[in-house]
């Protein structure tokens, strides 16, 4: 049996990799894999138990019954917390601000990249998050890291919270991103930074359009 495509697509908060991910597999006819949300949903999760996010023990023993699905749906993917759809609740800036603390818990990490592998062993798929070409499908036959200036990256969050009711001040969103983005790089299991082998575009003052051109210009012929 031929070995399934992999495509991997990594960078920091705010660079355009699940919507560039989704348009990507749309386009291709692969999964798509927000890796984000599944950390998204764990975190939902401690919060509404009212668990500290720091709490190595707590977490792992709420992770023994904790399940979470991704569901492909029309518009990208709808995200199942325990048989619940979440998919609107994971991205309220609570969840944000706490998301980073939780990824660090190895036994977080541990489980959440063996259902992402699992994914991948399953199906053709386009996977986005910090360490999906170097820890989750270190063999991908593409990996892209897509990343852009603070300022830019900051800005379209912005916009996109703005469209959806929340209205987090400019200055916090940008202040939370570079924190964000500090512990992720910064974290001693699976930091954020890109694969030896990674193609790293900077996607500054380009349309979404304009980077799923250049992506599919450089997968060429070979998925
Ligand atoms: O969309 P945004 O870039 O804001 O974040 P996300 O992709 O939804 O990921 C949220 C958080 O989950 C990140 O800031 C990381 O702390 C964590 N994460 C991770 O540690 N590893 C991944 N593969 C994906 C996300
Ligand atoms: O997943 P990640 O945090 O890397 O970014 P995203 O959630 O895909 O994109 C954040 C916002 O920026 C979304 O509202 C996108 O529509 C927008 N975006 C953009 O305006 N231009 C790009 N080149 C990429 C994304």
């Amino acid at each position: 049996m031929s070995k399934l495509q992999q495509i991997a697509i990594d960078g920091p908060a705010g660079a355009g990799k699940s919507t560039i991910a989704r348009l990507l597999a749309r386009q291709l006819g692969y999964l798509y894999v927000d890796t984000g949300a599944m950390y998204r949903a764990v975190t939902l999760k401690v919060l509404k138990q009212g668990l500290d996010p720091g709490d190595e023990k707590e977490i792992a023993d709420m992770l023994t019954e904790t399940e979470v699905d991704l569901i492909p749906a029309t518009e990208g993917l709808r995200v199942i917390l325990d048989g619940e759809d979440v998919s609107d609740a994971i991205r309220t800036p609570q969840v944000s601000q706490a998301v980073s603390q939780v990824a660090r818990i190895p036994a977080v990490r541990e489980k959440l990249t063996i259902w992402q592998r699992a994914l991948g062993e399953k199906w053709p798929v386009v996977m986005d998050g910090r360490d999906i070409g170097t820890v989750v499908l270190p063999e991908a036959e593409h990996k892209f890291f897509l990343t852009a200036s603070l300022e830019e990256r900051a800005r379209r969050r912005y916009l996109e919270l703005k469209s959806k009711g929340y209205t987090q001040s400019f200055e916090s969103l940008l202040e939370e991103m570079a924190l964000r983005d500090k512990m992720d790089s910064g974290r001693e299991i699976a930091p954020l930074k890109p694969a030896e082998d990674a193609q790293i575009i900077d996607t500054t003052g380009m349309t979404i359009e304009e980077v799923v051109n250049e992506l599919l210009k450089r997968l060429g012929g070979n998925t």
